[in-house]
């Protein structure tokens, strides 16, 4: 077990390198199944998710070779469409295995994924869709077990918008016989990643960043070299630190377009926001103002940066209201950052946070992923000394996370327990 030991309050200042999307990278790895040949995917985060998605490949007999963040992938002597339990149940993306081993082989047997605990996390949609193709699924001893003669395209109209069922969806589609159409479809930039990557492979795919997708079903798909695009979430991570610890931050290496909800905000609470090509230079010398954030699939607010917004609300001017649209329980955190003196309350689906002048640090633990990661911004904002506990999940999503901060002037260290 490893722990953060933090001393905060010291404005960062500086460059900072964003790494690939874990979200595409999770859904991207798996899909590489559907060649049944050689894939290179570049900009790949060297995270545990990405690991566990490629412990996975290679249980089922597909190669993979894994050099600084690029993967070789090599599916052809694919052994076997059952994935265990204790691997799939160590992540919430283990479900892609399903769209992809169905799509390439017509069967998958893959168990209940696991993940960050923020609710009921239901995949109906999910299975929805792979009946609506014409597969059989049913689920037996936590099992998802799907399997088809032959599948065919069909209009699919998703009761909610759900990236993982509309990524889910394209990936079992793109080798059906003739058209599929996903209506109500997520839009995330990784959705379109994930589109992009598989037109790369041979796939026809329309309309991924729209709620309308067509997918045009082809009877092979080819090897292909693809870069995954850069991580929305760590890059907005980054981004409400520079604010939280009032610096002067260069988020490098980001689409500026992916995160106008949240440079929206940003500015709405008077942070000056620079957007370069590839670039968005963060500079806060003031106390910021409260806002309401209310989190909503893409182009809305992203529900995986309300929690380190938390904390960036938590030191502003007044009072802020946090509405989670998305998912029912994503408030666990909350309890933790009162320990560093956040005045906020819960109620229902709201947080109610009213600004203090400065947060003081303490001893905290990391709830789930994205929590982890405001409670790191949380303990850098913080006047003294944090410890920040469980890293097991932050080192789930965030790539040298210490280190980055550390260029920026953060004063971090990992240490065991
Ligand atoms: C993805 O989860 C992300 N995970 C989540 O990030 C993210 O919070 C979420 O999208 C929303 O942006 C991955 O990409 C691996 P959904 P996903 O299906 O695909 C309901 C992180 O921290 N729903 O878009 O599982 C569901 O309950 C993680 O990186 C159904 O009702 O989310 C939720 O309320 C946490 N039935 C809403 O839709 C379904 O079949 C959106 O879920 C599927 C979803």
């Amino acid at each position: 077990m490893e722990k953060f030991i933090v001393h905060g309050g010291t404005p960062l200042h500086g460059r900072v390198k964003i790494s690939g999307a874990k979200n595409s990278a999770v859904a991207i790895i798996p899909a590489a199944i559907l060649s049944g040949s050689r894939c290179v995917v570049s900009n790949i985060p060297r995270i545990n998710d990405t690991i566990y998605i490629m412990d996975m490949l290679e249980n089922i007999g597909i190669g993979v070779d894994f050099k600084g963040n690029t993967v070789y992938i090599d599916s052809s002597g694919i052994k076997s469409t059952y994935i265990p339990a204790n691997l799939a149940n160590r992540l919430r993306a283990s479900y892609y295995f399903v769209g992809a081993l169905l799509g390439r082989y017509k069967e998958a047997h893959v168990p209940l994924p696991g993940g960050c605990n923020i609710g009921v996390r239901p995949i109906d949609q999910h299975i929805k869709g792979f009946r609506s193709l014409g597969a059989e699924v049913y689920i037996e001893h936590g099992i998802i077990n799907a399997k088809a003669d032959k599948l065919v395209g069909t209009n699919i109209y998703l009761d909610v918008v759900s990236v993982g069922a509309t990524i889910n969806i394209m990936l079992a589609a793109c080798m059906a016989e003739g058209m599929t159409v996903i209506e109500n479809a997520a839009k995330e930039p990784h959705v379109v990643d994930v589109a992009n990557f598989l037109n790369a492979m041979g796939a026809s795919i329309r309309g991924a960043g729209t709620d309308v997708i067509k997918i045009k079903g082809v009877s092979e798909l080819k090897p292909c070299e693809y870069s995954i695009i850069p991580d929305q979430i760590e890059a907005g991570t980054f981004m409400i630190a520079a604010a939280s610890t009032r610096g002067d931050v260069l988020v490098d290496d980001v689409i500026p377009t992916h995160m106008e909800p949240l440079t929206a905000k940003l500015r709405e609470m008077g942070v000056t926001v620079e957007e370069g090509e590839n670039s968005i230079r963060v500079v806060c010398k003031e106390r910021t103002k409260a806002t309401d954030i209310k989190t909503l699939p893409y182009p809305g607010f992203p529900t995986d940066l309300q929690q380190p917004m938390a904390v960036l609300l938590g030191v502003s001017r007044g009072t802020s209201i946090i509405t989670e649209n998305v998912w029912e329980s994503r408030f666990k955190y909350i309890d933790e950052l009162k320990r560093m003196g956040l005045n906020a309350k819960v109620e229902g689906r709201s947080a109610i946070i009213e600004g203090v002048e400065s947060l003081s640090g303490a001893e905290v633990s990391a709830t789930d992923l994205r929590a982890g990661a405001a409670m790191v911004v949380a303990a850098l904002t913080a006047k003294g000394v944090s410890e920040v506990h469980n890293l097991k999940h932050i080192d789930r999503g965030y790539e040298s996370i210490e280190k980055k901060f550390i260029q920026l002037g953060g004063d971090i260290v990992r240490v065991k327990e």
